[in-house]
C-alpha cells in the first residue's frame, strides 16, 4: 500500500473509533448537547463526595432509627452514585491514569448504588459493608492520583 493509503486508513479508523467512543451506552440525537465536565474535579469532592460521605458516615454509625433516617441515607448514596457518574466524564488524559480513573469512578459508582439499595431495603448490616467498599474506591483513587486525603467512615474523624 503507498503511504498515502496508510494514512488514508489510518484516518477511518480514527474516525471510526471516534465515532464508537462517542456513541457507546447513551446514543445521543443528532444535534444534542453532548456530555462534558464544567466543575473541576476539586469541586465535585468538596461540594458532593466530601459532605456526602461523612453524612453517610455519621448516618450509619449506628442502626438508623426510622423510615425517614433510611430514606436520607439512601439519597446521600445515590448522589455519590452520581458523582461517580461526573468523575466518568473528567478522566485524566494519558491512557494508563484515564483506565484507573475509570475503574475507580466505576467502583464508586457501584458501592455508592449497593448502599442506596441496602438503604432502601433497611438493610444495617448491608449498608455497612457497602459503605466499606464505597471507602475503599475513594481511597484508592486518592492513592493512585497521590491525593493525601483518606475517607474512613468507621474510624474517629468524621
Ligand atoms: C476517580 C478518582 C476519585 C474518586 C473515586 C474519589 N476522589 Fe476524591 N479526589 C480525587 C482527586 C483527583 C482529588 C484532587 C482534586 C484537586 O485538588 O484538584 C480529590 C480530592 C478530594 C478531596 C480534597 C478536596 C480539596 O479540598 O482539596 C476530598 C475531601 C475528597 N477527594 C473526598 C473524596 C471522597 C469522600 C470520595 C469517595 C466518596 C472520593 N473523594 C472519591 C479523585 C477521586
Amino acid at each position: 500500500m503507498p503511504p498515502f493509503r496508510i494514512w488514508f486508513a489510518a484516518a477511518l479508523v480514527g474516525i471510526g473509533g471516534a465515532f464508537l467512543s462517542s456513541a457507546h451506552s447513551q446514543p445521543l440525537r443528532k444535534g444534542a448537547p453532548r456530555l462534558e465536565p464544567v466543575a473541576e474535579t476539586k469541586l465535585l469532592m468538596e461540594g458532593l463526595a466530601d459532605p456526602n460521605a461523612k453524612a453517610l458516615a455519621k448516618m450509619l454509625a449506628a442502626k438508623p432509627k426510622d423510615a425517614e433516617a433510611w430514606a436520607f441515607a439512601r439519597g446521600q448514596a445515590l448522589l455519590l452514585a452520581e458523582t461517580g457518574n461526573l468523575l466518568l466524564m473528567r478522566p485524566p488524559k494519558t491512557r494508563t491514569s484515564e483506565d484507573a480513573w475509570m475503574g475507580h469512578a466505576g467502583d464508586l459508582r457501584e458501592h455508592a448504588t449497593t448502599l442506596a439499595r441496602a438503604a432502601g431495603a433497611k438493610d444495617y448490616i448491608q449498608a455497612r459493608a457497602a459503605l466499606a467498599n464505597l471507602a475503599n474506591a475513594c481511597n484508592r483513587c486518592h492513592q493512585s492520583f497521590r491525593v493525601g486525603v483518606r475517607y474512613d467512615p468507621f474510624g474517629d474523624e468524621r
